[in-house]
């Protein structure tokens, strides 16, 4: 669930490095491995991911309907609609304030990241 105490703890730290233009993610920030051990389901992964897998999440600066986003930093994704190459190459290099995930994310995760993102927004592959 969204809204639980430890949920909003995370979401706050991350709002404050945020405040604190500190875009350097840290190996200890790395939460997701625990996070997504509890479900096998890929649907729910890749939204996890989205809503509090990296750092800084996805939810903190993007709108995403399918994942209950509403990040006001970068593009509403559902307006964007990006393809899933579009999402990864974002994903990689970073984009203007948008942080590279490419130090902090696997391969398959970006992968998988941006083929739900691509999905959930309408982009299509
Ligand atoms: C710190 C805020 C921030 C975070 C966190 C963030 N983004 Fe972004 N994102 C932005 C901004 C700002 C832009 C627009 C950059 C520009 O066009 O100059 C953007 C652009 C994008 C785009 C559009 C790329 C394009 O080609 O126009 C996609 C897709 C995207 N982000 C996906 C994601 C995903 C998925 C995550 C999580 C892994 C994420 N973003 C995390 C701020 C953020």
């Amino acid at each position: 669930m969204n809204g639980t105490p430890v949920n909003r703890i995370r979401f706050a730290r991350a709002a404050r490095r945020i405040v604190a233009a500190t875009w350097v993610a840290t190996a200890g920030w790395l939460s997701f491995g625990s996070q997504a051990a509890d479900t096998t389901d890929p649907l729910a992964l890749c939204k996890k991911l989205f809503t509090q897998g990296t750092t800084p999440a996805c939810a903190l600066c993007h709108t995403l309907k399918d994942a209950g986003s509403a990040g006001a930093v970068g593009p509403v994704l559902d307006e964007l609609k990006p393809d899933a190459s579009r999402v990864a190459n974002a994903l990689r290099n970073g984009l203007g304030s948008m942080p590279s995930y490419k130090a902090t994310l696997t391969e398959a995760q970006i992968d998988a990241l941006a083929r739900y993102v691509a999905a959930a927004s309408g982009g299509g592959q």
